[in-house]
């Protein structure tokens, strides 16, 4: 098999048959494809695309060249969530402890924040002891004990992927839907779980800024996981204005625990059961309210327990950030926009997230948010809190927020909240 022949063909946007995927995805896993090469195959897919059956070629290419995770000695039925990722996105924090108390088993593997957006393992780091490493076995056993286990994904899942999205990275490809569909289908479906709700984000502060391009990754992404046996569905939800009232990692651990605890934000609560219905749906368990879960405490006891068991002291204090910088509305009037990148750039420049994976997070760091778009506000009164260790930081936080929200005299507007289904 001839490397070239392949990117040739899909320069000139012809099909990759079934043997050129499955030889080249372990090939180059290998070593025995060069860097440049499937540089230049990735550009090429990335212009002229891959239609459905070479996407789920691809992407049972990929999941070949590692492990595939088994739950089915478990006595619950298993269902996870993926995010594909946006600003104030704790949501994971609550759900999968709300999902576990409804009786269904969460095993979910997740990853770290890189630029804007936040990484679930950053924020659950901030509590002091808890480990996001855990070895097969200890996963399962989290799992056994709590019925949900947040943690870092191992080394064998997908291999493929970890070589290729790192390539991704430097080369101007990682914006290719058939590429962002195979890259993350592939580790859920070799993680194993039985059920998937996917939660593609859509706005500024997301990978896809607009609504079709999201239903094409969600509808890619969904056929990819019924093509493999797990029962997919997705949400798109927006992603213009963050979620909840704060962008960070402790701050949004403390959001959660308010969530948990049967308070929180409106919009984050409202996220977290219609994920969580969507999940025990997908696990047979629709009969199960979320929500009487979070009124009567189960699902906090999930959450503690699950801290435990992975190290952590779910009553220490959190860290707090050691400075702190009020910035106020200049005029009364309604509150229309809050733009969600802006304040995700704003937190990261604060020093909750990082430019380069090896970077160290700030466990304080990150922006508080006193109003959202729809709330009246008067002039002088704070709008955002921004938190930092550093405080030669808040320059380049405030840079990031110039023209970030707008108040209007007029009558509150609401914001677009895009929400379909897909399946
Ligand atoms: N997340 C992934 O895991 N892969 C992509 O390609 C994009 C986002």
């Amino acid at each position: 098999m001839d490397v070239i022949d392949i990117i040739i063909a899909k320069r000139e946007s012809r099909e990759l048959t079934d043997r050129q995927i499955d030889w080249l995805i372990p090939a180059y896993t290998a070593g025995q494809v060069a860097e440049e090469q499937m540089s230049a195959l990735a550009m090429a897919i990335l212009l002229n695309g891959m239609n459905r059956r070479e996407v789920s070629r691809w992407t049972e290419a990929m999941i070949g060249t590692g492990i595939r995770m088994d739950f089915s000695g478990l006595d619950r039925p298993t269902t996870d969530k993926h995010s594909t990722g946006g600003v104030g996105d704790k949501i994971t924090l609550p759900l999968a402890p709300l999902v576990a108390a409804c009786g269904a088993a969460v095993p979910q593997l997740s990853g770290r924040g890189l630029g804007h957006t936040g990484g679930t393992l950053d924020k659950l780091e901030s509590i002091p002891g808890w480990r996001a490493q855990l070895s097969e076995a200890e996963m399962f056993g989290v799992l056994r004990e709590t019925g949900a286990v947040v943690c870092a994904a191992g080394d064998g899942l997908a291999p493929a992927d970890r070589k290729l999205y790192a390539l991704r990275d430097v080369t101007g490809t990682v914006e290719s839907i058939p590429l962002i569909a195979s890259s993350i289908m592939s580790k859920k479906i070799a993680e194993g779980t039985g059920a998937l709700v996917l939660d593609v984000k859509v706005g500024s502060g997301a990978f896809m800024k607009d609504l079709d391009r999201a239903r094409e990754l969600a509808e890619t992404m969904v056929s990819l996981g019924t093509d493999h046996g797990v029962r997919t569905v997705a949400l798109l939800t927006d992603m213009d204005t963050p979620l909840g009232l704060t962008a960070g990692n402790a701050i949004e651990v403390r959001e959660s625990l308010e969530v948990l605890a049967g308070g929180g934000p409106a919009d984050v609560v409202e996220l977290t059961l219609a994920l969580a219905r969507e999940m025990l749906a997908g696990a047979g368990l629709d009969g199960v309210d979320p929500a009487e879960k979070l009124a009567n405490g189960q699902a906090m006891d999930v959450w503690r327990r699950m801290v435990r068991a992975q190290g952590g002291d779910p009553d220490a204090a959190l860290p707090v950030a050691r400075e702190q910088q009020v910035l106020t509305a200049a005029a009364s009037g309604t509150l229309t926009r809050l733009d969600a990148l802006q304040v995700g750039v704003a937190a990261w420049r604060l020093g909750a997230g990082r430019a380069r994976k090896e970077d160290p997070v700030q466990a304080g760091a990150g922006v508080v948010m006193h109003a959202k778009p729809g709330d009246a506000v008067r002039a002088g009164q704070p709008l955002l809190t921004l938190h930092t260790d550093t405080p030669e930081r808040f320059e380049a936080a405030q840079a990031a927020l110039e023209g970030a929200w707008r108040i209007e005299p007029a009558d509150p507007q609401q914001p677009s909240t895009a929400r379909t289904r897909s399946n």
